[in-house]
Protein backbone atom coordinates (compact mmCIF):
# COMPACT_ATOMS: atom_id res chain seq x y z
CA UNK A 1 0.00 0.00 0.00
CA UNK A 2 1.23 3.70 -0.91
CA UNK A 3 1.93 6.23 2.07
CA UNK A 4 0.05 9.67 1.16
CA UNK A 5 3.69 11.20 0.50
CA UNK A 6 4.27 8.13 -2.02
CA UNK A 7 0.86 8.76 -4.02
CA UNK A 8 1.87 12.65 -3.99
CA UNK A 9 5.35 11.45 -5.34
CA UNK A 10 3.65 9.46 -8.20
CA UNK A 11 1.01 11.90 -8.62
CA UNK A 12 3.50 15.39 -9.34
CA UNK A 13 5.27 12.81 -11.54
CA UNK A 14 2.80 11.80 -13.86
CA UNK A 15 1.44 15.46 -14.60
CA UNK A 16 4.93 16.07 -15.09
CA UNK A 17 5.57 13.58 -17.73
CA UNK A 18 1.72 14.48 -19.27
CA UNK A 19 3.38 17.93 -19.45
CA UNK A 20 6.20 17.49 -21.87
CA UNK A 21 8.31 16.79 -18.39
CA UNK A 22 8.42 20.53 -17.86
CA UNK A 23 7.93 19.55 -13.68
CA UNK A 24 8.19 22.54 -11.43
CA UNK A 25 11.66 23.76 -11.64
CA UNK A 26 11.57 27.64 -10.71
CA UNK A 27 8.33 27.80 -11.24
CA UNK A 28 5.57 28.25 -8.19
CA UNK A 29 1.81 28.33 -7.68
CA UNK A 30 -0.07 30.44 -5.07
CA UNK A 31 -2.31 27.89 -3.21
CA UNK A 32 -5.66 29.99 -3.80
CA UNK A 33 -7.77 31.13 -0.87
CA UNK A 34 -10.47 28.39 0.21
CA UNK A 35 -13.49 28.86 -1.01
CA UNK A 36 -15.58 28.47 2.18
CA UNK A 37 -19.62 28.70 1.89
CA UNK A 38 -19.25 31.73 3.53
CA UNK A 39 -16.67 33.27 0.59
CA UNK A 40 -18.57 31.99 -2.09
CA UNK A 41 -22.22 33.66 -1.39
CA UNK A 42 -20.51 36.75 -0.45
CA UNK A 43 -18.59 36.38 -4.09
CA UNK A 44 -22.17 35.86 -5.68
CA UNK A 45 -23.87 38.51 -3.62
CA UNK A 46 -21.06 41.06 -4.76
CA UNK A 47 -20.15 39.95 -8.47
CA UNK A 48 -22.54 37.69 -9.84
CA UNK A 49 -26.28 40.19 -10.84
CA UNK A 50 -27.96 36.74 -12.05
CA UNK A 51 -30.82 37.36 -14.31
CA UNK A 52 -34.39 35.95 -12.74
CA UNK A 53 -34.67 33.57 -16.10
CA UNK A 54 -31.24 31.94 -14.95
CA UNK A 55 -32.81 31.41 -11.08
CA UNK A 56 -35.17 29.57 -13.19
CA UNK A 57 -33.62 27.73 -15.03
CA UNK A 58 -31.40 26.45 -12.68
CA UNK A 59 -34.55 25.48 -10.63
CA UNK A 60 -35.91 23.96 -13.40
CA UNK A 61 -32.27 21.88 -13.46
CA UNK A 62 -32.28 20.52 -10.22
CA UNK A 63 -34.61 17.61 -10.35
CA UNK A 64 -32.48 15.86 -12.94
CA UNK A 65 -29.89 13.35 -11.77
CA UNK A 66 -27.41 15.03 -14.17
CA UNK A 67 -27.52 18.07 -12.90
CA UNK A 68 -23.70 18.50 -11.77
CA UNK A 69 -23.06 19.45 -15.56
CA UNK A 70 -24.79 22.62 -15.23
CA UNK A 71 -21.88 25.02 -14.88
CA UNK A 72 -22.06 27.39 -12.00
CA UNK A 73 -23.56 30.65 -11.55
CA UNK A 74 -20.06 32.71 -11.13
CA UNK A 75 -18.95 30.65 -14.19
CA UNK A 76 -21.74 31.71 -15.78
CA UNK A 77 -20.60 35.95 -15.03
CA UNK A 78 -16.93 35.19 -16.34
CA UNK A 79 -18.07 33.47 -19.62
CA UNK A 80 -20.65 36.60 -20.17
CA UNK A 81 -18.00 38.86 -19.27
CA UNK A 82 -15.47 37.56 -21.40
CA UNK A 83 -17.77 37.50 -24.11
CA UNK A 84 -18.80 41.17 -23.66
CA UNK A 85 -14.81 42.16 -23.46
CA UNK A 86 -14.36 40.20 -26.65
CA UNK A 87 -17.34 42.33 -28.38
CA UNK A 88 -18.26 38.85 -29.66
CA UNK A 89 -20.67 38.99 -32.13
CA UNK A 90 -20.85 35.15 -32.55
CA UNK A 91 -20.36 32.30 -30.52
CA UNK A 92 -20.21 28.20 -30.15
CA UNK A 93 -21.56 26.60 -27.37
CA UNK A 94 -20.37 22.81 -27.47
CA UNK A 95 -22.94 21.26 -25.21
CA UNK A 96 -25.57 23.12 -23.86
CA UNK A 97 -27.32 20.57 -21.42
CA UNK A 98 -30.63 22.81 -19.96
CA UNK A 99 -29.37 26.00 -21.37
CA UNK A 100 -27.72 27.75 -18.57
CA UNK A 101 -24.26 28.78 -20.50
CA UNK A 102 -26.24 29.35 -23.74
CA UNK A 103 -28.38 31.83 -21.51
CA UNK A 104 -25.24 33.86 -19.83
CA UNK A 105 -23.28 33.93 -23.44
CA UNK A 106 -26.11 35.06 -25.14
CA UNK A 107 -27.32 38.01 -22.68
CA UNK A 108 -23.79 39.23 -23.47
CA UNK A 109 -24.18 39.47 -27.51
CA UNK A 110 -25.83 42.36 -28.97
CA UNK A 111 -29.34 41.61 -30.29
CA UNK A 112 -28.14 40.82 -34.19
CA UNK A 113 -25.95 38.11 -32.07
CA UNK A 114 -25.54 34.42 -32.83
CA UNK A 115 -24.86 31.65 -30.92
CA UNK A 116 -24.18 28.25 -32.26
CA UNK A 117 -25.78 25.56 -29.69
CA UNK A 118 -24.67 22.49 -29.85
CA UNK A 119 -25.72 19.25 -28.63
CA UNK A 120 -27.42 15.79 -29.14
CA UNK A 121 -30.58 15.79 -26.58
CA UNK A 122 -33.73 17.11 -27.30
CA UNK A 123 -34.64 16.43 -23.94
CA UNK A 124 -32.50 18.52 -21.69
CA UNK A 125 -31.87 21.28 -24.48
CA UNK A 126 -35.94 21.55 -24.23
CA UNK A 127 -35.65 22.48 -20.61
CA UNK A 128 -33.72 25.56 -21.67
CA UNK A 129 -35.61 26.98 -24.78
CA UNK A 130 -38.75 28.64 -22.05
CA UNK A 131 -36.02 30.02 -20.31
CA UNK A 132 -34.25 31.77 -23.34
CA UNK A 133 -37.29 32.99 -24.47
CA UNK A 134 -38.11 34.60 -20.70
CA UNK A 135 -34.61 36.10 -20.77
CA UNK A 136 -35.18 37.43 -23.88
CA UNK A 137 -32.43 35.44 -26.14
CA UNK A 138 -34.29 32.94 -27.62
CA UNK A 139 -33.65 34.63 -30.99
CA UNK A 140 -29.91 34.66 -31.12
CA UNK A 141 -29.62 30.67 -30.06
CA UNK A 142 -29.07 28.20 -32.95
CA UNK A 143 -29.75 24.89 -31.24
CA UNK A 144 -27.96 22.45 -33.53
CA UNK A 145 -29.44 18.46 -32.34
CA UNK A 146 -26.39 16.94 -33.65
CA UNK A 147 -23.14 15.15 -32.80
CA UNK A 148 -21.25 18.57 -32.23
CA UNK A 149 -18.22 17.18 -34.55
CA UNK A 150 -20.50 17.55 -37.26
CA UNK A 151 -22.22 20.47 -36.52
CA UNK A 152 -18.49 22.45 -36.40
CA UNK A 153 -17.19 20.28 -39.78
CA UNK A 154 -20.85 21.74 -41.13
CA UNK A 155 -19.79 25.11 -40.21
CA UNK A 156 -16.72 25.01 -41.87
CA UNK A 157 -17.89 23.61 -44.81
CA UNK A 158 -20.61 26.47 -45.27
CA UNK A 159 -17.60 29.19 -45.15
CA UNK A 160 -17.85 30.03 -41.86
CA UNK A 161 -14.10 29.18 -40.98
CA UNK A 162 -12.76 32.50 -38.82
CA UNK A 163 -16.29 33.24 -38.22
CA UNK A 164 -16.27 33.39 -34.78
CA UNK A 165 -15.18 35.15 -32.03
CA UNK A 166 -15.82 32.57 -28.91
CA UNK A 167 -16.40 29.36 -28.26
CA UNK A 168 -17.11 27.44 -25.33
CA UNK A 169 -16.41 23.46 -25.33
CA UNK A 170 -18.30 21.73 -22.18
CA UNK A 171 -19.24 18.40 -23.78
CA UNK A 172 -17.97 14.37 -23.74
CA UNK A 173 -14.44 14.45 -22.70
CA UNK A 174 -13.33 12.08 -25.16
CA UNK A 175 -14.10 14.23 -28.20
CA UNK A 176 -12.14 17.56 -27.15
CA UNK A 177 -9.36 16.98 -28.87
CA UNK A 178 -11.82 16.67 -32.09
CA UNK A 179 -13.73 20.29 -31.01
CA UNK A 180 -10.65 22.14 -29.67
CA UNK A 181 -9.04 21.58 -33.76
CA UNK A 182 -12.36 22.52 -35.30
CA UNK A 183 -13.35 25.63 -33.15
CA UNK A 184 -9.49 26.68 -33.76
CA UNK A 185 -10.77 26.77 -36.78
CA UNK A 186 -13.89 28.73 -36.90
CA UNK A 187 -12.79 31.46 -34.47
CA UNK A 188 -10.80 34.28 -35.94
CA UNK A 189 -7.37 35.50 -35.22
CA UNK A 190 -7.57 37.05 -31.05
CA UNK A 191 -10.82 34.65 -30.50
CA UNK A 192 -10.98 32.83 -27.58
CA UNK A 193 -11.97 28.96 -26.87
CA UNK A 194 -12.60 28.21 -23.66
CA UNK A 195 -12.66 24.68 -21.89
CA UNK A 196 -14.55 23.04 -19.10
CA UNK A 197 -13.70 21.00 -16.63
CA UNK A 198 -10.09 20.49 -17.30
CA UNK A 199 -9.26 19.67 -13.37
CA UNK A 200 -11.92 17.06 -13.94
CA UNK A 201 -12.53 16.86 -10.08
CA UNK A 202 -9.00 16.42 -9.89
CA UNK A 203 -8.37 13.13 -11.45
CA UNK A 204 -6.14 14.68 -13.77
CA UNK A 205 -3.29 14.16 -10.70
CA UNK A 206 -4.45 10.84 -9.81
CA UNK A 207 -1.97 8.14 -11.18
CA UNK A 208 -5.39 5.58 -10.17
CA UNK A 209 -7.52 7.30 -12.77
CA UNK A 210 -6.63 5.98 -16.30
CA UNK A 211 -10.05 6.36 -17.83
CA UNK A 212 -10.60 7.14 -21.21
CA UNK A 213 -12.31 10.68 -20.26
CA UNK A 214 -9.56 11.36 -17.74
CA UNK A 215 -6.91 10.43 -20.39
CA UNK A 216 -8.76 12.60 -22.79
CA UNK A 217 -8.58 15.64 -20.33
CA UNK A 218 -4.33 14.99 -19.53
CA UNK A 219 -4.43 14.93 -23.00
CA UNK A 220 -5.89 18.12 -24.06
CA UNK A 221 -4.24 19.86 -21.19
CA UNK A 222 -0.94 18.84 -21.98
CA UNK A 223 -1.79 20.43 -26.08
CA UNK A 224 -3.12 23.64 -25.36
CA UNK A 225 -0.30 24.40 -22.42
CA UNK A 226 2.45 24.12 -25.44
CA UNK A 227 0.55 24.76 -28.47
CA UNK A 228 2.31 27.72 -30.62
CA UNK A 229 -1.05 28.49 -32.22
CA UNK A 230 -2.80 30.26 -29.20
CA UNK A 231 -1.75 31.94 -25.76
CA UNK A 232 -3.32 29.96 -22.96
CA UNK A 233 -4.11 30.09 -19.22
CA UNK A 234 -6.02 28.18 -17.11
CA UNK A 235 -8.65 29.83 -14.07
CA UNK A 236 -9.19 27.84 -11.37
CA UNK A 237 -12.95 28.67 -11.24
CA UNK A 238 -15.63 25.69 -10.98
CA UNK A 239 -13.64 22.13 -11.81
CA UNK A 240 -11.17 24.30 -13.91
CA UNK A 241 -11.60 26.35 -17.17
CA UNK A 242 -8.75 26.45 -19.74
CA UNK A 243 -8.48 29.66 -21.78
CA UNK A 244 -6.73 29.73 -24.78
CA UNK A 245 -6.31 33.01 -27.54
CA UNK A 246 -5.94 31.98 -30.81
CA UNK A 247 -2.72 34.08 -32.24
CA UNK A 248 -3.11 35.49 -35.91
C1 LIG B 1 -21.57 19.15 -19.20
S1 LIG B 1 -23.04 19.17 -20.15
C2 LIG B 1 -23.09 20.85 -20.72
C3 LIG B 1 -23.43 21.81 -19.60
C4 LIG B 1 -23.78 23.21 -20.06
N1 LIG B 1 -22.65 23.87 -20.67
C5 LIG B 1 -24.32 24.02 -18.90
O1 LIG B 1 -23.63 24.87 -18.36
O2 LIG B 1 -25.45 23.76 -18.48
C6 LIG B 1 -22.58 18.24 -21.56
C7 LIG B 1 -23.57 18.19 -22.71
O3 LIG B 1 -22.90 17.63 -23.83
C8 LIG B 1 -23.84 16.93 -24.59
N2 LIG B 1 -23.15 15.99 -25.50
C9 LIG B 1 -22.60 14.79 -25.19
N3 LIG B 1 -22.06 14.24 -26.29
C10 LIG B 1 -22.27 15.10 -27.31
C11 LIG B 1 -21.93 15.11 -28.69
N4 LIG B 1 -21.27 14.09 -29.26
N5 LIG B 1 -22.30 16.17 -29.43
C12 LIG B 1 -22.97 17.22 -28.87
N6 LIG B 1 -23.30 17.26 -27.57
C13 LIG B 1 -22.96 16.23 -26.80
C14 LIG B 1 -24.75 16.26 -23.57
O4 LIG B 1 -26.00 15.95 -24.14
C15 LIG B 1 -24.81 17.33 -22.48
O5 LIG B 1 -25.97 18.10 -22.62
Amino acid sequence: MLDLRQHWDRAVAVVGARIGGRTSGSASSTRGTDMTDELSAYVLETWVDEPPAGADLRAATQPLARRGMQIGTDQGRVLHWLVRTLGATRTIEVGVFTGYSTMWTALALPDDGEVIACDVSEEWTSIGRPHWEAAGVADKIDLRLAPAADTLQSLIDDGRAGAFDFAFIDADKSNYDTYYELCLQLVRDGGVIAIDNVLWGGSVVDPMRTDADTEAIRAINAKVGSDDRVDACLLSIGDGVTLATKKP
